[in-house]
């Protein structure tokens, strides 16, 4: 287990008297390719990261939560049977997530299910900020302490991080089956509705679904997924930015309506179903940058595809070109770069143990990623840091990360 369970569990007891039952271990994610495409029913090819979020927590007989941040060093708590959206913070991602296991969250009504259920329309209303009382009788209330060391806001998938944490949590806590995928979907819903980001599904499906060494190719219209291994001997490089930007209050959803409209134009339900020389004949017709959006995303996804290709040959060289053209191409088609995001990229590239480099998730701000020579990595950091302080007088955070295994849980008692 991706997990340091021993200084949690202390915490735990320091905290709340008395041992934990459970520790979960939810890591962030970053994207290799496929970026925008996700929620256009497209390609991405995310991998888990070895950062992650930790939990670990003990079942209460009553239906209250009670969650201690150790990194923020406050405390937050809620009833199951009386969910109310007050936009408290981290708090909110255990709410939504039990809200969409409840028996009002699923589709069908009938209580938890890490198991079936259905995504809801991206765009349908988020519910109303009280939502109780909404009886989930087979949840079962919790104490918990949380830890985790995923960057907020960096676009390394804090949120799905928690959210699938979370939905593992009461999972374990109820004795239920865990399926990664079903419980992604519960997650998406509650970051779509109750959080109110309109996110796609690579994010929860890639934390909830990594494997060691691996990324992961999925199709994000039937949910069919493999992992692919990363090149041998290469690295990839995490290159924060230092500058952030919420997803919420982005031009993500601007985006995804976008898209709407240019798939519409061109007559294809979701825009993975058009191809360019389509996209050519009607440009003419299209809004400029309806025509421009539509771009990014055939192209895009024509790209991820190649490069679970070439992955699977081994041709690093050739994935890093690949990752080149899909910043290219956020950044003048789909216009979701920044001037910091650019100068990231640009610094990577310069040296010699760089395949490639591209802003990774939804943009805006955050991180990019290199891919390099792994037996370069030290020099690769160090002269990438000093480049882009130079270039924007900010302090970058510049490490390597490993693929790694996706939301886990084990029993304490069993370690
Ligand atoms: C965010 C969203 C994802 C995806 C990316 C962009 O990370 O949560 O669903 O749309 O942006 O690829």
């Amino acid at each position: 287990m991706n997990i340091r369970p021993e200084p949690l569990v202390a915490r735990f007891f320091e905290h709340f008297g008395r041992p934990p039952e459970h520790v979960v271990c939810s890591p962030g994610r970053v994207n290799l390719i496929g970026e925008h495409t996700d929620y256009n029913n497209g390609f991405v090819l995310p991998m888990a990261i070895d950062r992650a979020v930790w939990l670990a927590a003990a079942g209460r007989d009553e239906g209250r939560v009670r969650v201690h941040s150790l990194d923020r060093r406050e405390s937050a708590e809620f009833v199951l049977t009386d969910l109310r959206r007050e936009n408290a913070g981290w708090i909110e991602y255990f709410k939504g997530v039990a809200w969409c296991l409840s028996a009002e969250g699923t589709p069908a009504g009938n209580g938890p299910d890490f198991c079936g259920g259905t995504p809801d329309e991206p765009n349908a209303p988020a519910p109303a900020a009280r939502m109780g009382p909404s009886p989930s009788p087979a949840l079962r209330g919790f104490d918990a302490v949380l830890t985790g060391d995923v960057p907020i806001g960096a676009g390394l998938s804090s949120s799905a991080a928690l959210e699938m944490a979370a939905a593992r949590l009461f999972a374990a806590l109820g004795d239920r089956p865990w399926d990664p995928v079903p419980a992604a979907l519960v997650c998406q819903k509650a970051e779509n509705r109750w959080v109110g980001v309109n996110c796609g599904i690579m994010d929860q499906l890639a934390c909830g679904c990594g494997r060691a060494g691996h990324a992961l190719r999925i199709d994000c219209r039937s949910l069919e997924m493999e992992h692919v291994p990363l090149p041998a001997d290469t690295a990839v490089v995490v290159l924060d930015t230092a500058t952030r930007r919420g997803l919420a209050d982005s031009a993500y959803n601007e985006r995804r309506r976008q898209c709407h409209t240019a798939a519409e134009q061109l007559g294809v339900p979701p825009l993975r179903d058009a191809d360019l020389a389509q996209l050519e004949r009607l440009a003419d017709t299209l809004d400029a940058t309806a025509c421009r959006r539509a771009r990014h995303v055939i192209s895009e996804n024509a790209r991820t595809l190649e490069a679970v290709d070439v992955m699977r040959r081994g041709n690093a060289a050739a994935l890093g070109v690949l990752m080149n053209h899909s910043h290219a191409s956020l950044r003048d088609d789909y216009e979701v770069s920044s001037p910091e995001l650019d100068a990231m990229a640009a610094c990577a590239r310069a040296h010699p143990a760089c395949f490639g480099a591209r802003m990774t998730g939804a943009g805006f701000g955050g991180c990019a990623i290199a891919l390099i020579d792994a037996a370069a990595a030290k020099p690769f950091t160090a002269a990438t840091a000093a480049a882009y302080r130079r270039e924007t007088g900010l302090d970058p955070a510049i490490y390597v990360t490993r693929p790694s295994a996706g939301t886990e849980a084990a029993r304490v008692a069993d370690r």
